[in-house]
């Protein structure tokens, strides 16, 4: 068997992806996670499969890494992060021990046994620079670290720097995917369209950040899996970092309109103030657009499904499955 190891298998993006790995009958999947395995819903689908092997553990843990890290493994998946604006704001020291202190001690681990490392990263990383559309090299332009919201730029960031670090001291086999906002089935309701998705299936009023004016280049989840899988496994992929994304850019005001109309709700968005709720030294970005074409060259990937596509069969697939759309705690 061939043994993949993942972290961060519970949530949004790593549940797709443990799905893609699974399909192939020779992968033997590791997953590392610090949600209990009957609290995973994302996994509720594959949780009794004979090749998924589940561990619960914290990436903030070494001797737990340790324990749960296989030296004859080809791959390692590394997703596991804090996510979403609201949960960096509320622990910013929480975060950079998880994103730097996880990712540094499972960046030793894969350097000792010579496994493949792929890190998710993120189009956080170009923070404001205005020069969209960003490729690969593009400068990163943040605000000062008295802000908390550039903590999770900055950390994924260093995440970056040892990884190439450690390449160039030792050989590591590696592949940066840099993703730009993915959306789809499963994503936590506490982004733009997994939130509008959830609400507007609810009866409830989606909220419209600012004026809906601001433009995103959203990327649906089972086109980024393909190219996480392309950048992890083709030759090409090796030693090399990718903008993954979708390059059409789209307005919120437009995704909510599209969010409305698939879910036939007729409601008004509820207009909300970025500045008002997260303070003053919140800073939206307006414009996020990947270059792409350093990953069609060389791994031939290219995102295919449009935003408006994507959105109905999000919103198709939430029908399907009301646990999702059950009360939650935010
Ligand atoms: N979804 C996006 O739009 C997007 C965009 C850019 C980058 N990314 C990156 O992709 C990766 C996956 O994102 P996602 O959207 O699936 O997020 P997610 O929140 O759905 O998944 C993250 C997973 O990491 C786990 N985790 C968090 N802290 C942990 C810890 N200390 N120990 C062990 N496990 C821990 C969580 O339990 C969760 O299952 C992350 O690294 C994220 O930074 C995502």
């Amino acid at each position: 068997m061939n043994q993949v190891l993942i972290t961060g298998g519970s949530g949004f993006v790593g549940s797709h992806l443990i799905d893609a790995l699974l399909r192939d009958e020779s992968n033997e999947v590791h997953v590392f996670d610090m949600a209990p395995l009957d609290q995973a819903l994302n996994l509720r689908d594959v949780k009794d499969h004979p090749r998924m092997i589940y561990t619960q553990g914290d990436i903030r843990n070494t001797e737990a890494l340790r324990k749960w890290y296989r030296k004859d493994a080809t791959a390692l998946y590394h997703m596991a992060a804090v996510v979403g604006i609201k949960n960096y704001l509320a622990d910013p020291l929480g975060l950079i021990d998880t994103i730097v202190g996880g990712t540094r001690v499972l960046l030793e681990l894969a350097r000792d046994a010579g496994t493949r490392f792929i890190l998710a990263s993120t189009s956080e990383i170009y923070g404001k620079n205005p020069a969209v559309p960003w490729d690969e090299n593009g400068d990163r332009v943040l605000g000062p670290p008295s802000v908390d919201r550039w903590s999770y730029s900055s950390s994924k960031a260093v995440c970056e720097h040892m990884v190439h670090a450690i390449h160039r001291q030792t050989g590591l086999p590696f592949s940066i995917v840099r993703l730009f906002n993915v959306y789809g089935p499963r994503q936590n309701p506490i982004f733009v369209v997994s939130q509008s998705v959830y609400k507007a299936l609810r009866g409830e009023r989606p909220l419209l950040y600012d004026n809906g004016s601001q433009t995103r280049c959203f990327s649906f989840v089972h086109d980024i899996v393909q190219g996480i899988l392309l950048a992890a496994t083709k030759p090409e992929g090796n030693a090399q970092t990718f903008n993954l994304g979708n390059n059409t850019e789209v307005t919120i005001g437009q995704v909510m309109q599209w969010i409305l109309d698939a879910t036939g709700n007729t409601v008004q968005a509820e207009q909300f103030n970025t500045t008002e709720k997260f303070g003053s030294v919140y800073e939206d970005i307006l414009r996020r657009v990947p270059a792409v074409e350093k990953a069609k060259k060389l791994l031939g990937w290219s995102a295919t499904t449009s935003a408006e596509a994507g959105i109905r069969s999000t919103v198709q697939w939430a029908r399907e499955n009301p646990w999702w759309l059950a009360d939650r705690k935010q």
